[in-house]
Protein backbone atom coordinates (compact mmCIF):
# COMPACT_ATOMS: atom_id res chain seq x y z
CA UNK A 1 0.00 0.00 0.00
CA UNK A 2 1.51 3.33 -0.71
CA UNK A 3 2.11 5.82 2.16
CA UNK A 4 2.66 9.45 2.45
CA UNK A 5 5.59 10.34 4.44
CA UNK A 6 8.32 13.30 4.90
CA UNK A 7 10.43 12.86 2.22
CA UNK A 8 14.40 13.86 1.99
CA UNK A 9 15.66 14.67 -1.35
CA UNK A 10 19.35 14.39 -1.71
CA UNK A 11 21.64 14.09 -4.81
CA UNK A 12 22.49 10.19 -5.68
CA UNK A 13 26.10 10.64 -4.94
CA UNK A 14 24.94 11.39 -1.38
CA UNK A 15 22.88 8.27 -0.93
CA UNK A 16 25.19 6.13 1.30
CA UNK A 17 26.48 9.52 3.82
CA UNK A 18 22.83 10.48 3.89
CA UNK A 19 21.19 6.77 4.82
CA UNK A 20 24.36 6.93 7.32
CA UNK A 21 23.39 9.92 9.08
CA UNK A 22 19.85 9.61 8.55
CA UNK A 23 19.81 5.85 10.49
CA UNK A 24 21.71 7.12 13.24
CA UNK A 25 18.86 9.50 13.90
CA UNK A 26 16.74 7.19 14.04
CA UNK A 27 14.85 8.53 11.24
CA UNK A 28 14.61 7.17 8.20
CA UNK A 29 11.37 4.89 7.68
CA UNK A 30 12.29 1.52 6.89
CA UNK A 31 8.96 0.02 5.83
CA UNK A 32 9.04 2.10 2.90
CA UNK A 33 10.87 1.83 -0.49
CA UNK A 34 13.76 4.59 -1.12
CA UNK A 35 13.12 6.39 -4.30
CA UNK A 36 14.84 7.46 -7.78
CA UNK A 37 12.92 10.65 -8.12
CA UNK A 38 14.15 14.06 -10.46
CA UNK A 39 17.15 13.10 -12.34
CA UNK A 40 20.41 12.39 -10.39
CA UNK A 41 18.02 12.76 -7.16
CA UNK A 42 17.05 9.92 -4.60
CA UNK A 43 13.73 10.17 -2.14
CA UNK A 44 14.50 8.93 1.50
CA UNK A 45 11.52 8.55 3.54
CA UNK A 46 11.59 9.64 6.62
CA UNK A 47 9.40 8.44 9.71
CA UNK A 48 8.68 11.91 11.09
CA UNK A 49 9.68 15.52 10.27
CA UNK A 50 13.40 16.12 11.27
CA UNK A 51 13.18 18.69 14.59
CA UNK A 52 15.09 22.08 14.04
CA UNK A 53 18.43 20.82 15.23
CA UNK A 54 18.08 17.58 13.13
CA UNK A 55 17.56 20.17 9.47
CA UNK A 56 20.52 21.83 10.78
CA UNK A 57 22.64 19.06 11.27
CA UNK A 58 21.95 17.42 8.01
CA UNK A 59 21.80 20.71 6.19
CA UNK A 60 25.32 21.22 7.16
CA UNK A 61 26.42 17.69 6.43
CA UNK A 62 24.63 17.47 3.07
CA UNK A 63 24.84 19.84 0.00
CA UNK A 64 21.69 20.06 -1.61
CA UNK A 65 19.19 18.44 1.43
CA UNK A 66 15.05 19.22 1.11
CA UNK A 67 12.52 18.06 2.79
CA UNK A 68 8.76 17.79 1.43
CA UNK A 69 6.11 15.12 1.65
CA UNK A 70 5.17 12.34 -0.73
CA UNK A 71 4.29 8.95 -1.22
CA UNK A 72 6.03 5.91 -0.88
CA UNK A 73 5.52 2.40 -2.56
CA UNK A 74 5.85 -0.18 1.13
CA UNK A 75 8.46 -2.52 1.46
CA UNK A 76 7.30 -6.08 0.47
CA UNK A 77 8.18 -7.71 3.74
CA UNK A 78 8.78 -5.65 6.47
CA UNK A 79 11.51 -6.73 9.04
CA UNK A 80 10.21 -6.83 12.75
CA UNK A 81 12.10 -4.02 14.89
CA UNK A 82 14.06 -4.64 17.52
CA UNK A 83 11.25 -3.63 20.18
CA UNK A 84 8.20 -6.14 18.41
CA UNK A 85 10.95 -8.69 18.86
CA UNK A 86 11.78 -7.89 22.45
CA UNK A 87 7.61 -7.73 23.60
CA UNK A 88 7.06 -9.91 26.33
CA UNK A 89 10.99 -10.93 26.91
CA UNK A 90 11.82 -7.22 28.42
CA UNK A 91 9.99 -5.16 30.64
CA UNK A 92 8.26 -2.72 28.72
CA UNK A 93 9.42 0.65 30.09
CA UNK A 94 12.73 -0.80 28.94
CA UNK A 95 11.44 -0.96 25.32
CA UNK A 96 12.19 2.88 24.28
CA UNK A 97 15.76 2.48 25.81
CA UNK A 98 16.73 -0.26 22.68
CA UNK A 99 19.21 0.93 20.54
CA UNK A 100 17.64 2.16 17.50
CA UNK A 101 20.61 1.64 15.38
CA UNK A 102 23.98 -0.16 15.77
CA UNK A 103 27.25 -0.50 13.05
CA UNK A 104 27.05 -3.38 10.41
CA UNK A 105 31.00 -4.17 9.68
CA UNK A 106 30.53 -7.05 7.31
CA UNK A 107 28.29 -9.35 9.44
CA UNK A 108 28.92 -8.36 12.94
CA UNK A 109 26.72 -6.32 14.25
CA UNK A 110 28.38 -3.75 16.75
CA UNK A 111 25.39 -2.46 20.07
CA UNK A 112 25.87 0.17 22.61
CA UNK A 113 23.87 -1.32 25.10
CA UNK A 114 23.09 1.42 27.88
CA UNK A 115 23.15 0.58 31.43
CA UNK A 116 19.68 -0.30 32.07
CA UNK A 117 19.22 -3.31 29.28
CA UNK A 118 22.66 -4.44 30.98
CA UNK A 119 20.89 -7.85 32.33
CA UNK A 120 19.02 -8.24 28.87
CA UNK A 121 22.20 -7.91 26.16
CA UNK A 122 21.94 -11.71 25.48
CA UNK A 123 17.97 -11.03 24.00
CA UNK A 124 18.65 -7.95 22.76
CA UNK A 125 21.85 -9.88 20.45
CA UNK A 126 19.57 -12.59 19.78
CA UNK A 127 16.84 -10.26 18.90
CA UNK A 128 19.31 -8.15 16.65
CA UNK A 129 20.42 -11.92 14.65
CA UNK A 130 16.08 -12.20 14.44
CA UNK A 131 15.34 -9.38 12.88
CA UNK A 132 18.71 -8.84 10.57
CA UNK A 133 18.91 -12.26 8.92
CA UNK A 134 22.40 -10.85 6.62
CA UNK A 135 24.30 -10.26 10.96
CA UNK A 136 25.64 -13.11 12.27
CA UNK A 137 27.97 -12.09 15.19
CA UNK A 138 26.51 -9.23 17.92
CA UNK A 139 29.29 -7.46 19.72
CA UNK A 140 28.42 -5.17 22.73
CA UNK A 141 30.32 -2.22 22.70
CA UNK A 142 32.65 -2.52 26.28
CA UNK A 143 35.13 0.43 26.23
CA UNK A 144 35.72 3.41 24.24
CA UNK A 145 37.96 3.47 20.95
CA UNK A 146 41.77 3.92 23.01
CA UNK A 147 45.21 3.32 22.91
CA UNK A 148 47.73 4.39 20.32
CA UNK A 149 45.79 1.95 17.90
CA UNK A 150 42.39 3.31 18.12
CA UNK A 151 40.55 0.08 19.84
CA UNK A 152 37.86 -0.67 21.68
CA UNK A 153 37.12 -3.67 23.99
CA UNK A 154 33.85 -6.17 22.69
CA UNK A 155 31.61 -8.42 24.54
CA UNK A 156 29.98 -11.16 22.16
CA UNK A 157 26.16 -11.04 22.99
CA UNK A 158 24.85 -13.44 20.54
CA UNK A 159 25.89 -14.88 17.47
CA UNK A 160 29.35 -16.87 16.08
CA UNK A 161 32.37 -16.07 18.18
CA UNK A 162 34.19 -13.86 16.23
CA UNK A 163 35.66 -10.53 15.56
CA UNK A 164 36.65 -11.06 12.15
CA UNK A 165 34.51 -10.64 8.83
CA UNK A 166 34.35 -8.95 4.94
CA UNK A 167 33.47 -5.56 5.08
CA UNK A 168 32.26 -3.99 1.07
CA UNK A 169 32.69 -0.28 0.94
CA UNK A 170 32.05 1.43 -2.74
CA UNK A 171 33.54 -1.64 -4.80
CA UNK A 172 36.26 -2.30 -2.45
CA UNK A 173 36.34 -5.51 -0.31
CA UNK A 174 38.21 -5.60 2.83
CA UNK A 175 39.46 -8.29 5.84
CA UNK A 176 38.22 -6.50 8.85
CA UNK A 177 39.21 -7.40 12.58
CA UNK A 178 37.64 -5.43 14.15
CA UNK A 179 39.06 -6.19 17.88
CA UNK A 180 42.78 -5.66 16.32
CA UNK A 181 42.64 -3.27 14.01
CA UNK A 182 40.69 0.32 13.65
CA UNK A 183 37.56 -0.22 11.56
CA UNK A 184 34.52 2.35 11.02
CA UNK A 185 32.04 1.86 8.82
CA UNK A 186 30.47 5.20 8.98
CA UNK A 187 33.26 7.14 6.94
CA UNK A 188 32.77 5.22 3.59
CA UNK A 189 31.63 8.64 1.90
CA UNK A 190 34.95 10.19 2.69
CA UNK A 191 36.81 7.28 1.67
CA UNK A 192 35.60 7.33 -1.32
CA UNK A 193 35.45 11.26 -1.57
CA UNK A 194 39.19 11.37 -1.22
CA UNK A 195 39.94 8.61 -3.67
CA UNK A 196 37.87 10.40 -6.59
CA UNK A 197 40.46 13.61 -5.79
CA UNK A 198 43.23 11.77 -6.48
CA UNK A 199 44.51 11.86 -10.06
CA UNK A 200 47.11 9.92 -11.97
CA UNK A 201 50.42 10.20 -11.73
CA UNK A 202 50.30 10.81 -7.71
CA UNK A 203 52.19 9.52 -4.73
CA UNK A 204 49.94 9.64 -2.09
CA UNK A 205 51.12 9.04 2.10
CA UNK A 206 48.31 8.25 4.04
CA UNK A 207 49.96 8.21 7.71
CA UNK A 208 47.16 6.10 9.61
CA UNK A 209 45.90 3.97 7.16
CA UNK A 210 44.62 1.07 8.88
CA UNK A 211 43.50 -1.49 6.96
CA UNK A 212 43.64 0.41 4.02
CA UNK A 213 39.98 2.40 3.42
CA UNK A 214 41.80 5.31 1.56
CA UNK A 215 44.64 3.43 0.24
CA UNK A 216 42.98 0.80 -1.54
CA UNK A 217 40.09 2.75 -3.44
CA UNK A 218 42.36 6.18 -4.56
CA UNK A 219 44.58 2.07 -5.80
CA UNK A 220 41.82 0.71 -7.45
CA UNK A 221 40.62 4.43 -8.88
CA UNK A 222 43.90 4.87 -10.81
CA UNK A 223 46.38 2.99 -12.49
CA UNK A 224 49.46 5.27 -12.20
CA UNK A 225 49.46 6.33 -8.54
CA UNK A 226 51.81 5.18 -5.65
CA UNK A 227 50.46 4.82 -2.43
CA UNK A 228 52.33 4.39 0.49
CA UNK A 229 50.10 3.38 3.53
CA UNK A 230 52.06 4.17 7.19
CA UNK A 231 50.54 2.39 10.48
CA UNK A 232 51.98 1.32 13.74
CA UNK A 233 49.93 -1.24 14.08
CA UNK A 234 51.25 -4.52 12.39
CA UNK A 235 47.75 -6.37 12.51
CA UNK A 236 46.08 -3.66 10.80
CA UNK A 237 49.03 -3.38 8.54
CA UNK A 238 48.79 -7.35 7.37
CA UNK A 239 45.04 -6.84 6.91
CA UNK A 240 46.15 -4.02 4.49
CA UNK A 241 48.52 -5.84 2.77
CA UNK A 242 45.59 -8.47 2.26
CA UNK A 243 43.35 -6.28 0.97
CA UNK A 244 45.70 -4.46 -1.44
CA UNK A 245 46.07 -8.34 -2.75
CA UNK A 246 42.33 -9.30 -2.83
CA UNK A 247 41.58 -5.79 -4.79
CA UNK A 248 44.38 -6.33 -7.02
CA UNK A 249 46.11 -3.43 -5.98
CA UNK A 250 49.16 -4.73 -4.51
CA UNK A 251 51.23 -3.09 -7.06
CA UNK A 252 50.13 0.07 -6.30
CA UNK A 253 49.93 0.40 -2.33
CA UNK A 254 52.94 0.07 -0.26
CA UNK A 255 52.08 -0.73 3.24
CA UNK A 256 54.67 0.17 5.90
CA UNK A 257 54.59 -0.93 9.75
CA UNK A 258 55.74 2.01 12.01
CA UNK A 259 55.44 5.32 13.50
CA UNK A 260 54.05 7.96 11.03
CA UNK A 261 56.89 10.43 12.12
CA UNK A 262 59.90 8.37 12.06
CA UNK A 263 58.48 6.45 8.67
CA UNK A 264 58.63 9.86 6.78
CA UNK A 265 61.95 10.91 8.25
CA UNK A 266 63.32 8.44 7.17
CA UNK A 267 61.76 7.35 4.22
CA UNK A 268 59.30 9.57 2.53
CA UNK A 269 60.26 13.13 2.78
CA UNK A 270 59.62 15.23 0.29
CA UNK A 271 57.33 12.61 -1.98
CA UNK A 272 53.53 13.12 -1.64
CA UNK A 273 51.36 15.32 -3.72
CA UNK A 274 48.96 14.25 -1.12
CA UNK A 275 48.63 13.24 2.17
CA UNK A 276 45.52 11.64 4.25
CA UNK A 277 45.89 12.30 8.15
CA UNK A 278 43.17 10.21 9.61
CA UNK A 279 43.57 10.56 13.60
CA UNK A 280 41.33 12.87 14.64
CA UNK A 281 42.03 12.40 18.20
CA UNK A 282 46.13 13.22 17.79
CA UNK A 283 46.37 14.23 14.14
CA UNK A 284 47.54 17.95 14.91
CA UNK A 285 50.62 16.69 16.42
CA UNK A 286 51.62 15.11 13.29
CA UNK A 287 51.30 18.23 11.18
CA UNK A 288 54.25 18.76 10.61
CA UNK A 289 55.24 15.31 10.09
CA UNK A 290 52.18 15.43 6.84
CA UNK A 291 54.66 18.97 5.90
CA UNK A 292 57.87 17.13 5.96
CA UNK A 293 56.02 14.64 3.78
CA UNK A 294 54.72 16.91 1.05
CA UNK A 295 56.72 17.32 -1.90
CA UNK A 296 59.04 20.40 -2.03
CA UNK A 297 56.60 22.28 -4.58
CA UNK A 298 53.65 21.49 -2.56
CA UNK A 299 50.55 19.08 -2.24
CA UNK A 300 47.06 18.55 -0.86
CA UNK A 301 46.80 17.50 3.07
CA UNK A 302 43.65 15.74 4.20
CA UNK A 303 43.33 16.42 8.01
CA UNK A 304 40.54 14.42 10.30
CA UNK A 305 40.01 16.29 13.50
CA UNK A 306 37.43 16.62 16.28
CA UNK A 307 35.48 19.76 17.06
CA UNK A 308 33.65 20.18 19.91
CA UNK A 309 31.46 23.50 20.18
CA UNK A 310 31.75 26.55 20.70
CA UNK A 311 34.70 25.70 18.37
CA UNK A 312 33.79 26.17 14.45
CA UNK A 313 35.84 25.53 11.42
CA UNK A 314 37.01 28.59 11.05
CA UNK A 315 38.83 28.25 14.61
CA UNK A 316 39.91 24.63 13.18
CA UNK A 317 41.61 26.33 9.72
CA UNK A 318 43.56 28.76 11.83
CA UNK A 319 45.32 26.15 13.97
CA UNK A 320 45.83 24.01 11.32
CA UNK A 321 47.22 26.85 9.16
CA UNK A 322 49.55 27.91 12.82
CA UNK A 323 51.44 24.27 13.10
CA UNK A 324 51.66 24.59 9.07
CA UNK A 325 53.69 27.96 9.92
CA UNK A 326 55.51 26.52 12.56
CA UNK A 327 56.71 23.80 10.25
CA UNK A 328 58.02 26.14 7.62
CA UNK A 329 55.25 25.89 5.11
CA UNK A 330 52.27 28.24 4.30
CA UNK A 331 48.63 26.95 3.53
CA UNK A 332 47.93 28.33 0.09
CA UNK A 333 43.77 27.19 0.40
CA UNK A 334 41.48 25.04 2.20
CA UNK A 335 39.55 23.76 -0.53
CA UNK A 336 36.90 22.15 1.40
CA UNK A 337 36.62 22.13 5.22
CA UNK A 338 33.82 20.44 6.69
CA UNK A 339 31.88 18.57 9.40
CA UNK A 340 31.88 14.36 8.27
CA UNK A 341 29.91 12.78 11.18
CA UNK A 342 28.82 13.57 14.33
CA UNK A 343 30.63 12.14 17.24
CA UNK A 344 28.77 13.31 19.96
CA UNK A 345 26.27 15.90 21.17
CA UNK A 346 27.78 18.97 19.74
CA UNK A 347 31.19 17.39 18.65
CA UNK A 348 32.03 16.58 14.64
CA UNK A 349 34.41 14.96 13.02
CA UNK A 350 35.90 17.11 10.66
CA UNK A 351 37.86 17.60 7.32
CA UNK A 352 40.13 20.11 6.12
CA UNK A 353 41.66 19.83 2.70
CA UNK A 354 44.26 22.42 2.88
CA UNK A 355 46.81 22.99 -0.19
CA UNK A 356 50.02 23.08 1.55
CA UNK A 357 53.26 25.11 -0.15
C1 LIG B 1 41.40 6.38 13.36
S1 LIG B 1 42.38 5.06 12.74
C2 LIG B 1 42.15 5.34 10.98
C3 LIG B 1 42.44 4.16 10.12
C4 LIG B 1 42.04 4.34 8.67
N1 LIG B 1 42.64 5.50 8.07
C5 LIG B 1 40.54 4.38 8.52
O1 LIG B 1 39.99 5.36 8.02
O2 LIG B 1 39.89 3.38 8.88
C6 LIG B 1 44.00 5.63 13.04
C7 LIG B 1 45.10 4.62 12.76
O3 LIG B 1 46.35 5.28 13.05
C8 LIG B 1 47.24 4.35 13.61
N2 LIG B 1 48.26 5.12 14.33
C9 LIG B 1 48.17 5.72 15.56
N3 LIG B 1 49.30 6.36 15.85
C10 LIG B 1 50.14 6.21 14.79
C11 LIG B 1 51.45 6.67 14.49
N4 LIG B 1 52.14 7.40 15.36
N5 LIG B 1 51.99 6.33 13.32
C12 LIG B 1 51.30 5.55 12.42
N6 LIG B 1 50.07 5.08 12.67
C13 LIG B 1 49.48 5.42 13.82
C14 LIG B 1 46.37 3.44 14.46
O4 LIG B 1 46.98 2.19 14.63
C15 LIG B 1 45.07 3.37 13.61
O5 LIG B 1 45.06 2.24 12.78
Amino acid sequence: MPKEAVCLKIPKAEGQKTLDLANRLGLTDKTLQIQSCSQGFLCIPLKREPTEKEQTDLKRQLTEAQFSVQVFAEKRQREKTLSEALAGKLPPQLLSSLPRAFDAVGDIAIVEIPPELEAYKGAVGEAVLQTHKNMQVVLAKAGKVSGTFRLRDFEFIAGKHRTSTMYKEYGCSYYVDVAKAYFSPRLGHEHQRVAELVEEGETVVDLFAGVGPFAVPIAKNRKNVKVYAVDINADAVQLLEKNARLNRVEGRVHPMVGDARQVVSEKLSGVADRVIMNLPETASAFIDVACKAVKPCGGVVHFYGFMRAPETLEDQKKLFSKAVADAGRRVEDFTCAKAVRETAPYEYQIVLDAVVR
